[in-house]
């Protein structure tokens, strides 16, 4: 089944190339390389120029939520840094950016009065990166609701799809000149799952029912956004709206009977309920099925809301990590495999390939873009300042591998965004995981190139994959 090497230990399925591959690997004319952060995770500057306070603020300041109490406070202080962050974007010949917005600088009570100077940050990013050269890729929503809004109900409340929609329509008139790439929601499944039934994120609720219901308004709130942009910007001119999701292939962990019919229901659950309604109108009845009471009501999901959710869109961004692999039970199988510093992350480049493919052949005539993939390992400064990881080197080697063979067999995958670009504030687990391609010491904010980033750069220049 999973099984080969990394790194010479024996472990989980792993596409190290088995034929020599002809480097460099060109990618196709226009592909874009970019790379990818969030608002929350790199901004700091919470109390500045008038923002409001988010969900995550409330959660990181609740004892016992993060790793060592960590918070988003300072972060890596990108609000006053942004333009020597751009500096090291440029050198590395980034050609795409995604960043997201946050809503609470934009409207600090999540409604109603606008902070200009919140607005204004986000146009100097933007010009910022226009003047380098770089596309701007603006996600709406990374996860950081306003309070005030949560205080209202947050996305169990319908109105909040409404008010996202408002919040959107802001932005697409402030920046909607010049920035032409947008996505609305970033992984609703993580707030869904990890938000709403764990409850080890924002805002920190363990209740099934009630996470069904915000996804539900999480949903009609990108489709309600995708509504406004197509108001602004008609579909065929050069504005593109899309959303990402975190997608998982899921795999048997046996041959044993029971387990074909569990990995079918977990590709609902990891897949097909958020694909399904965004792409196809409808949710997967074997989900809804198995949800039982757990399933919102028709007083939630009200005639209509499917057709506003499928509202067309352009592209479909696809955050990769890892696979999902499950027994009958169903129970997902974890420890047996490899994985990057992030106990959850099985390294498994091929399932990017397949993934790739099946929305491909499932999904057929929507653009895919990688909006997130990559890795976390311990990072050390040497005595010479210099950062060497070949674990994320590889790891991102082999993935790109991986979507180059699903470009040939027919995927139309346009861009890739390595998540990070920076070092961040990784949710609950604080500052301890490293993601990023660029190392910050947090103690002076200084950055250093990781020999990952070295690397990247001349893929980028060579518009292929080259040696690792
Ligand atoms: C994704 C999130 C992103 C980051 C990476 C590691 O789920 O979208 O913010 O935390 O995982």
């Amino acid at each position: 089944m999973l099984e080969t090497t990394f790194f010479g230990r024996s472990v989980n399925a792993h596409t190290r190339p088995a034929t020599a591959v002809a480097y460099p690997l060109q990618f196709p004319t226009g592909f874009l390389w970019g790379v990818a952060t969030s608002a929350y995770q790199i901004e700091g500057a919470a109390q500045t120029d008038g923002r409001g306070v988010s969900v995550w603020d409330t959660f990181s300041h609740t004892p016992g939520k993060t790793l060592g109490g960590a918070t988003g406070d300072v972060a890596d202080d990108h609000y006053h840094r942004y333009s020597a962050d751009f500096d090291l974007l440029q050198s590395l010949g980034a050609q795409s950016y995604r960043f997201s917005v946050a809503w609470p600088r934009i409207l600090p009570d999540g409604a109603g009065a606008i902070n200009q100077r919140g607005l204004d940050f986000y146009r100097r990013l933007v010009d910022d990166l226009l003047r380098r050269g770089i596309r701007p890729l603006i996600t709406l929503f990374h996860w950081d609701l306003p309070q005030a809004l949560q205080d209202q109900g947050g996305w169990e409340n319908r109105e909040v799809a409404y008010r996202f929609a408002e919040y959107a329509d802001v932005l697409y008139q402030a920046l909607g000149d010049v920035a032409t790439s947008w996505l609305t929601l970033n992984e609703p499944k993580t707030i869904t799952t990890m938000g709403y039934i764990s409850g080890v994120h924002a805002p920190g609720i363990q209740n099934p029912a009630r996470a069904y219901v915000a996804l539900h308004h999480m949903l009609l709130g990108h489709g309600l956004a995708t509504q406004a942009f197509r108001a602004r910007f008609p579909q065929g001119d050069a504005h593109q709206i899309g959303a990402s999701l975190n997608l998982s292939p899921v795999y048997p962990a046996d041959q044993a009977p029971g387990t074909a019919g569990a990995v079918t229901l977990q590709d609902g659950f990891e897949n097909r309920l958020y694909l399904d309604p965004l792409l196809r109108g409808s949710y997967p009845a074997d989900v809804v099925a198995a949800l039982g009471a757990h399933w919102p009501s028709a007083a939630t999901i009200r005639p209509g809301d499917l057709e506003i959710i499928s509202a067309p869109i352009d592209q479909l961004g696809v955050n990769y990590y890892n696979p999902v692999i499950v027994t009958a039970g169903p129970q997902m199988v974890t420890g047996r495999y490899l994985t990057s510093a992030a106990s959850w992350e099985i390294i498994y480049p091929q399932g990017l390939y397949d993934l790739l493919l099946r929305l491909t052949h499932d999904y057929p005539g929507i653009p895919l873009a990688i909006t997130e993939n990559g890795a976390p390992f311990e990072d050390t400064l040497d005595a010479q300042q210099a950062i060497d990881d070949p674990q994320r080197l590889a790891y991102i080697h082999d993935h790109l591998l991986a979507a180059h063979r699903a470009i040939q067999a027919g995927a139309p995958l346009r861009e890739y965004h390595v998540w990070s670009l920076l070092d961040n504030f990784e949710w609950a687990e604080g500052y301890d995981q490293r993601w990023g391609i660029v190392y910050v010491d947090y103690a002076t904010q200084r950055r250093y190139l990781k020999r990952s980033a070295l690397w990247y750069r001349e893929v980028i220049r060579q518009h292929g994959l080259v040696q690792p």
